[in-house]
């Protein structure tokens, strides 16, 4: 039997195809559905327009492959005021239901898509939230969801390193837990960043799944990022255009995450949310 998820996320929406036992392919469509709402929690016309025609695509695409569009949708939609209604324009225009999930709830599905049952942990840097779960023993022993994401960053800071500083350790401060090991680094920012670190060209996520990063290799690499030009970055190999924007604010969200949780390395995965809300909620 052949699944489609589709994942509603702040930055991007994507679309996961598994049958048997393996995901088949996966798409992006980077519709920046978050964009704005680190300044008020509502989601913006245009925003809104353009991520409903992603999940509209996505969803023929998922019917045309014969499965059913399972989507859920995270943090803008979560805290947006007006992301009911925008729930409701999604349903009018392709039948889609959006499954919209909790902070906590988003966390385990990425660790679930990262770890399976094992024990470990996982980082998900988001658009507009940042997730940290750990699993301990067979249970879960750490979930936090924090607002801040390679979207909502750039927003509220550009690339002024001084800015992204302050908002960043000040968002992290809840963060205290020591992590099992080992940890998953999940997401469009982490991925994008153990391809920068490899040159991949094109982007292969066999090359990603279990790249070790480590702590002084993410840290330099943010800096770098952040003292070159959103179009020099586009020029690097292994850079998702897309993002070229927001990566740096990103890039240094996890090297101070790393910092904060004494993480020496971590390992990036594309394994990860999408796996996780078909392993947890539909097989
Ligand atoms: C998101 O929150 O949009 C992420 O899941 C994916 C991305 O593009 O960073
Ligand atoms: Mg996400």
């Amino acid at each position: 039997m052949k699944y489609c998820v589709i994942d509603v996320g702040s930055n991007s929406v994507r679309l996961m195809t598994w049958a048997d036992g393996t995901t088949l392919y996966k798409k992006v469509c980077t519709t920046r559905l978050g964009e704005g709402v680190a300044y008020a929690p509502v989601l913006r016309e245009d925003a809104m327009d353009r991520t409903a025609r992603a999940i509209a695509a996505f969803a023929e695409e998922a019917r045309a492959e014969g499965a059913f569009p399972q989507t859920f949708a995270t943090a803008a939609v979560r805290t947006a005021r007006n992301g009911e209604e925008f729930c409701a324009r999604v349903k009018k225009m392709c039948g889609v239901e959006l499954d919209v999930v909790s902070g906590e709830e988003e966390g385990e599905l990425a660790l679930c898509g990262a770890l399976g049952g094992a024990d470990g942990s996982v980082v998900d840097i988001g658009g507009a939230s940042t997730e940290v779960c750990a699993r301990r023993g067979g249970k879960r022993d750490f979930a936090v969801s924090l607002n801040v994401g390679a979207v909502r960053l750039y927003d509220r800071c550009g690339d002024d390193k001084a800015r992204l500083s302050v908002a960043i350790d000040e968002e992290i401060a809840p963060l205290t837990a020591v992590l099992p090991p080992r940890t998953y680094a999940v997401g469009g920012t982490a991925c994008t960043l153990a391809a920068l670190m490899q040159g991949l060209e094109p982007y292969d996520a066999a090359r990603v799944n279990d790249f070790p990063m480590t702590a002084e290799k993410v840290k330099a690499l943010a800096h770098t990022l952040l003292a070159l030009t959103p179009s020099e970055r586009a020029a690097l190999k292994g850079m998702d255009v897309r993002r070229a924007d927001i990566i740096a604010g990103g890039a240094l969200l996890l090297a101070k995450i790393m910092e904060k949780l004494g993480l020496g390395v971590v390992y990036a995965s594309d394994r990860d949310n999408l796996e996780g809300y078909l392993f947890k909620k539909l097989l």
